[in-house]
């Protein structure tokens, strides 16, 4: 399939679209590059020996969109542009909605123009309330911060076009928990600089000698060890379960799905470091703080929907995520080389243009190292 893949040059993305030319698919990119950076995909087509074309540009913009779609035939949507940090909705909330929203959007206009029939979109496991179970898919919703209620209210908007489109339309709503890891060549990983995002990335940061110690906020709550427990997926699992819903949409009898993509099995913080200084060898000193307002005490699915209609499951433990991890972050202490990203003309820029990076520009994508 010729797919199209918003946000393909993010950390999501950029696996997904290493798994999707392994798999045989056309994977073209669209990116803004708010965030992502086309050194990621100079190393998915290091990695594959394939070129992959790149478009630089809003998602929003629907006269560049529509241009696309006109000049491609896409036989389908994985869409994983948007805004990932729930502490950034947080502080820019219209941001957060209007990137997620206003994407979701121009992009189902485009694919009803162009009679693009399937869609996968990356949703999250902070839609639903927090509980002592694993969560189903069916069960209750109550996202507590911007980002969940945007990826909330992206499902529903689905939900409501799908239920008024033509029959042939199939969407995948992937509810995907933490996606840590890093692809085990080193070359691709999560784009991390500066001030830690994420626990795993935390605790690199205590290991490279960056900071003395691991905050671990709270210790009372009622878990195995007293500190908050999280479904922590491996990338490349969520990028498999990427191309799976892709190749499965034609098959099942419901024009809209919705999965849940996750390790099925909760880890609690001190857990992770445990299995980060097994995994490394490294050691990690914390200090307990007081609960953070806000946080649930654990977040886990139930991933029973997805292993019998994908076929999918993680095989990735956390012992394998804190390596493949490690050597990316120890490799890359301030993510990618930037140098490779080019000028965009992101929103609050003058104008929008199309840029296609031919591959003599993505091979000058920097150095590997
Ligand atoms: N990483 C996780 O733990 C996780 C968990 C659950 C859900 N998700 C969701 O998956 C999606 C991808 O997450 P990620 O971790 O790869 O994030 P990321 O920030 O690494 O990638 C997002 C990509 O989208 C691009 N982008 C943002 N706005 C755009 C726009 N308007 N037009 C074009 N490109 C745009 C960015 O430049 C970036 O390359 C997000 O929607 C995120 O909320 C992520």
């Amino acid at each position: 399939m010729r797919v199209l893949v918003t946000g393909g040059a993010g950390y999501v993305g950029a696996h997904t679209v290493l798994q999707l030319v392994e798999a045989g698919h056309e994977p073209v990119v669209v990116d803004d590059f708010s965030r992502g950076t086309t050194a990621a995909i100079a190393r998915v087509e290091e990695l594959t020996g394939r070129h992959v074309p790149v478009h630089a540009y809003d998602v929003a913009d629907i006269d560049m969109l529509e241009r696309l779609f006109d000049a491609e035939r896409f036989d389908a949507v994985v869409h994983l542009a948007g805004v990932k940090a729930a502490h950034a909705s947080v502080a820019r909330p219209l941001d957060c909605y209007e990137t997620n929203l206003t994407t979701t959007f121009t992009l189902l206009r485009c694919m009803a123009w162009y009679d693009v029939p399937r869609l996968v979109v990356s949703s999250s496991a902070a839609v639903y309330a927090s509980g002592d179970a694993p969560s189903d898919e069916d069960a209750p919703v109550a996202p507590v911060d911007p980002l969940g209620r945007a990826h909330l209210m992206t499902e529903q908007i689905l939900h409501d076009v799908v239920a008024a489109a033509d029959p042939s339309l199939r969407v995948g709503i992937l509810r995907c928990s933490t996606v840590v890891g890093a692809h085990p060549s080193g070359l691709l990983g999560d784009d991390l600089a500066g001030t830690p995002r994420g626990l795993l990335h935390a605790i690199a940061h205590v290991a490279q000698g960056r900071r003395d110690h691991l905050d671990v906020f709270g210790d009372d709550y009622p878990t195995r060890d007293g500190s908050a427990e999280r479904d922590y997926v491996h990338v490349t699992d969520v990028a498999a379960a990427h191309v799976a819903a892709l190749e499965a949409l034609d098959a099942v009898d419901r024009p809209l799905s919705t999965w849940n993509i996750g390790s099925g099995r909760a880890t609690s913080v001190l857990q992770l470091v445990g299995a980060f200084e097994a995994a490394t060898g490294r050691t990690v000193p914390y200090r307990v703080l007081p609960r953070r307002p806000g946080d649930p005490h654990v977040i886990s699915v139930d991933v029973s929907r997805a292993a019998d209609e994908l076929g999918w499951g993680a095989r990735r433990g956390v012992g394998e995520i804190c390596t493949d991890h490690w050597r990316w972050q120890h490799r890359h202490p301030e993510g990618y080389p930037h140098s490779a990203t080019p000028e965009t003309s992101w929103r609050g820029g003058v104008g929008h243009r199309l840029r296609l990076l031919q591959p003599a520009q993505s091979a000058q994508a920097g150095p590997l190292w």
